[in-house]
């Protein structure tokens, strides 16, 4: 019996809607949630702006805190470590004891999961330095294939992020570890390399051709 433990998803994104941020942590939230998890999401740019409060007091509040963004400039958005700043100023002067772990997330847009290692090692430091038990970071790339869709319902493009997340759960119910295979699976291709970026280029002109800026693609401003 899981005795009422809580799970608080903090998305990172600054979408408020459609995020890979959120749906990745979304499906580990209502897997939780399957497994008798009392659940809860909160959107950090509007928590930011409207009631960073009740973000602090859930934070604290929770058993475990996943902690899902997307990688910015090789590290997190701005707004999601301005609200990791405040919430480690505000557990030192709480001191608080409960026992708590975390879990990050950290999705990006080149087609290696490796970029995500700097960002996620910020998130570990944040775990040891606000009293939180680090349950470990996942780094997947190529999240433009994803581009905020459910996971589950992505078929064979997104079983290996499926299958990580659902190992997950089972250590996490279970107070056992994360296996590293959970890790390795979520940071695997989600598809060939040469088709993700040959995907991406047709993308990016479709929507300069949309915006009337196709020729722009090809400016040389520093020439
Ligand atoms: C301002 C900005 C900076 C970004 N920087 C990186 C980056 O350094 N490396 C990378 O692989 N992707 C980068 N991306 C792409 C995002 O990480 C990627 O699109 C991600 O899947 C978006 O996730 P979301 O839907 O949860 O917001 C950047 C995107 C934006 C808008």
């Amino acid at each position: 019996m899981l005795d009422e433990r809580k799970a608080l998803l903090l998305i990172g994104s600054p979408k408020k809607k459609n995020s890979t941020s959120e749906s990745v942590g979304g499906y580990l939230l209502e897997e939780l949630r399957k497994k008798g998890y009392i659940c809860d999401r909160l959107h950090v740019l509007t928590a930011l702006k409207d009631d960073i409060e009740e973000l602090l007091s859930k934070v604290n509040d929770t058993d475990l805190l996943i902690i899902s963004f997307p990688l910015y400039v090789d590290c997190l958005p701005s707004s999601l470590i301005r609200a990791l700043e405040l919430i480690g100023i505000n557990r030192r002067e709480k001191n608080i004891t409960k026992k708590q772990s975390l879990i990050a997330i950290s999705n990006n847009g080149f087609p290696e999961s490796f970029h995500n290692y700097t960002a996620l090692d910020i998130c570990k430091n944040f775990a040891s330095k606000s009293g939180f038990n680090w349950l470990g970071g996942f780094a997947m790339g190529s999240a433009g294939a994803i581009s905020g869709r459910p996971i589950e319902q992505l078929g064979g493009m997104t079983r290996n992020k499926v299958a990580a997340l659902n190992m997950t759960v089972e250590a996490i119910v279970n107070n056992n570890s994360i296996p590293s295979e959970a890790f390795e699976l979520m940071s695997s291709n989600l598809m060939p390399t040469l088709l993700y970026t040959f995907a991406g280029n047709m993308g990016w002109k479709t929507q300069a051709k949309q915006y009337g800026s196709a020729k722009e693609l090809y400016a040389k401003p520093y020439q």
